[in-house]
């Protein structure tokens, strides 16, 4: 028997050995697949980069603009000598080369001729669509519809890698609270969590699970850093903002998308305190690459590394090479800096050839992670570019992302919903016919007047027997406005003959749709504006209509928050309705005949004035604030301190109320959490959607704290008389900031914690941390 156990003992702790070795091994193969496929791939790249020469590497961190889209000043160069060097692979990547066709004759031009044949990635600016255009970013953050977006992107993303594209330039994260500024179109608003989590969303969109799949697509986080925060809202000027700023408001959104994964990061034309972003060691290598642990590459913006000798950050391009390299820029988008002094700067002993091998290494692994190197023609399909670019079932997806984009900021006496047998509707506005307008700017490969107009949209969707008549009243800008040619908006015409027609027409009507706002330029790169308001006749028009007829219905189509106060002050009804996209007009049909209830929030705050820029809801107390009962506080004399339609603003055909807000504790230790739980209801008459938001001011910090910041939201679809339970979980993550520590922490203390259909509820309660 002894003997029996003895030899069992050896048999059982063999079994378990292997056992607990099968086992682990199993557990470890799932922890380190990803890694292993990391490691497959970067032992493929330095494999590669075993084979290159100098110029070689160097022509890997060259990016050249194709011959018909231009998106920065013209570099003058010689098309000839620059084929001539994609054929030597001298140069790694091209923007704005698109179309199956194009794609594959610049890839043969590598493939055929260089000696070590490493395909061409191509990038292209897909913003908001690649053919089928969704809604500007700026326009589809207001749906607050995180998995929406994402699926936005993902079609953005087969349209553009069925079209032979590899990358997109998208999403633009920079935090923009200058309405003034022109790209704040681009963006997701005013609001480092919002902007957060959409970008992560349309990262996920483009990029899927998977880049090797022949439907996703690289994404580009831009643009580091603080871009969005442009001096006077005016494109290209410094930035001077402290750290805590930049770490509190700038930085959170790209780490959220480095964290996701994002392929690639773009750099920013601006300087942040005194340093070029482009030539900015601290944020770029020190932080993005090195403490983030980011392995992605970084592009420069157009130009961004030959202006950093305008910037007086470098005395020739040399220097800024020099600079640009080390600081952690890898690839050099039409600055033609780094093909001619990369070299010189290893000869001279100036930098060190394990900067270029890095940079060459991570551009590199991109390229095998999208499989260029297993088939460099993978994206050029014509068949499937054909079927999937512009299909139909794209198009209705656009309808569906555009009605949920738009914002109802008011609806006096519930003029909207229209009756689809309504008698009659005069459709007036310069914007009213336009079918420009609404594709926006930064339209990729967006064909001109290719969108549904407001007019067409209503026209289907109304009753054939309601009577519709349209008239112009004015025109948006003067016939001699170009594109590229900044008019002020102010010298918009109108003519006595058009106004007077557009009278006629809104006086025989039950009511008017008045399409107004601005065209698709003026918004967008390099379109600053100093003054946010309609221009001149827009108004003139809109005061002659509403002497007529009260019942007026504005249409507003822009690509910032404007000035409106006065319609906001007359008009019954306003409907934001940004530039919606492709499927614009059956969109706003959709809202106005109450097919769809809107449920758009805004994304950012509407101020009652351009004077009251830079304007956001997340702003920090002074030691003066507007409710002290002095008249020796930080305000206007002439102007409300507060918005016009604040941040997260937006209304519903139905309304909704929130009641019995409560916490599960209200003292809580620094690692513990809270459970917030409210009760919304829709107590309207029809069904809608109501984007529940959770606000949190921290009372006294080492810092000082904002009065609000917004931390989490769900957007909730009730029938009417429905109530549901919503909750939050209030943690460490939601609580924590950049404190004078130079940490991100929680501070113990006391906590308002507010909830509401926007940024100024007033509904709120309260909790404690110790430590
Ligand atoms: C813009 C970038 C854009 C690039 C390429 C630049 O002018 O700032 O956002 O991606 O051009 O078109």
């Amino acid at each position: 028997m002894k003997k029996q156990i003895l030899l069992i003992i050896p048999i059982l702790l063999l079994a378990i050995l292997l056992y607990s070795f099968k086992k682990h091994s199993v557990d470890n193969k799932k922890v380190h697949s990803v890694t292993d496929l990391d490691k497959k791939i970067e032992q493929k790249v330095d494999s590669v980069l075993a084979l290159m020469t100098i110029k070689e590497k160097i022509g890997q961190m060259v990016q050249y603009s194709g011959r018909n889209i231009k998106t920065g000043p013209d570099s003058n160069t010689n098309e000839k000598e620059k084929i001539e060097k994609i054929k030597n692979g001298m140069v790694g990547s091209m923007l704005s080369v698109v179309s199956v066709k194009n794609t594959r004759e610049f890839q043969h031009l590598v493939m055929d001729n260089s000696r070590l044949k490493i395909p061409l990635l191509f990038g292209y600016d897909v913003i908001h669509g690649y053919k089928t255009i969704f809604p500007i970013p700026l326009g589809e953050s207001a749906s607050w519809d995180l998995e929406l977006i994402k699926k936005s992107a993902s079609i953005a993303a087969k349209e553009t890698s069925a079209s032979g594209v590899h990358w997109t330039f998208a999403p633009m994260i920079d935090v923009s609270r200058d309405a003034r500024w022109g790209r704040i179109m681009e963006g997701a608003g005013e609001d480092p969590y919002l902007v957060s989590q959409i970008g992560v969303a349309r990262v996920q969109g483009f990029q899927g699970n998977d880049l090797s799949l022949d439907n996703t697509i690289a994404a580009c986080a831009k643009h580091f850093a603080g871009y969005g925060l442009a001096e006077g809202g005016r494109d290209y000027n410094s930035v001077n903002i402290g750290e805590y700023e930049l770490n509190n408001d700038v930085l959170p959104p790209f780490k959220a998308v480095a964290n996701a994964g994002v392929a690639t990061f773009m750099n920013a034309f601006n300087t942040l305190d005194g340093i070029p972003a482009t030539g900015h060691k601290g944020i770029q290598r020190d932080l993005l690459k090195d403490k983030w642990n980011w392995t992605g590459f970084i592009v420069s913006d157009w130009g961004s590394i030959g202006e950093l000798v305008p910037h007086g950050f470098a005395k020739d391009k040399y220097q800024a090479s020099e600079i640009a390299i080390k600081a952690g820029s890898d690839m050099d988008m039409e600055s033609y800096a780094y093909e001619d002094n990369l070299e010189q700067l290893v000869n001279d002993g100036k930098i060190d050839i394990a900067l270029i091998d890095d940079a060459v290494k991570r551009i590199l692994k991109l390229k095998f992670k999208l499989g260029l190197f297993d088939d460099p023609y993978k994206y050029c399909n014509e068949k499937r570019e054909k079927r999937e670019v512009y299909s139909v079932e794209n198009q209705n997806f656009a309808r569906e992302v555009a009605k949920k984009s738009i914002v109802l900021l008011k609806n006096k006496n519930q003029l909207l919903p229209l009756k689809k047998h309504i008698n009659s509707i005069a459709i007036i506005g310069p914007l009213a016919n336009d079918k420009n307008a609404p594709i926006g700017n930064w339209r990729a490969q967006g064909v001109a007047n290719s969108a549904v107009s407001l007019l067409e949209g209503i026209k289907s969707t109304a009753s054939p027997n309601t009577k519709i008549v349209y008239e112009k009243g004015c025109d948006l800008i003067p016939n001699n406005y170009k594109e590229n040619k900044i008019t002020t908006s102010k010298q918009a015409t109108t003519d006595d003959a058009n106004l007077q027609r557009a009278i006629n027409a809104a006086k025989n009507a039950e009511v008017v749709l008045l399409a107004i706002g601005e065209n698709a330029f003026q918004t967008g790169e390099a379109k600053s504006q100093a003054e946010i308001g309609f221009t001149k006749a827009q108004l003139e028009l809109l005061k002659a209509i509403y002497k007529v007829n009260n019942n007026i219905i504005i249409i507003l189509m822009n690509g910032r928050p404007m000035d409106i106060t006065w319609a906001s002050q007359n008009v019954p009804t306003i409907l934001e309705c940004w530039h919606l996209g492709s499927q614009a007009g059956n969109a706003i049909a959709d809202v106005v005949f109450g097919d769809y209830n809107p449920s758009g929030k805004l994304p950012v705050s509407f101020p009652y004035n351009s004077n009251q820029e830079p304007f956001y809801y997340n702003h920090q107390n002074t030691g003066r604030p507007n409710n002290s009962h002095s008249r020796f506080y930080s305000g206007y004399t002439d102007k409300p301190n507060e918005a016009l339609y604040p941040f997260g603003y937006g209304l519903s055909y139905t309304t909704f109320e929130y009641k019995n807000l409560r916490l599960d504790k209200t003292d809580i230790k620094k690692d513990d959490s809270i459970k917030l739980s409210i009760d919304v209801s829709n107590t309207g008459n029809m069904d809608g959607e109501e984007v529940v938001q959770l606000y949190i001011h921290d009372l006294v910090g080492s810092l000082t704290r904002p009065v609000k910041e917004l931390k989490g939201f769900e957007k909730i679809m009730l029938k009417a008389g429905q109530t549901k339970t919503i909750n939050f979980n209030i943690d460490d993550k939601l609580l924590q900031f950049y404190t004078v520590n130079k940490k991100w922490e929680v501070e113990p203390g006391d906590f308002e914690v507010y909830v509401g259909g926007n940024s100024s509820t007033t509904l709120k309660t309260a909790f404690t941390i110790t430590n």
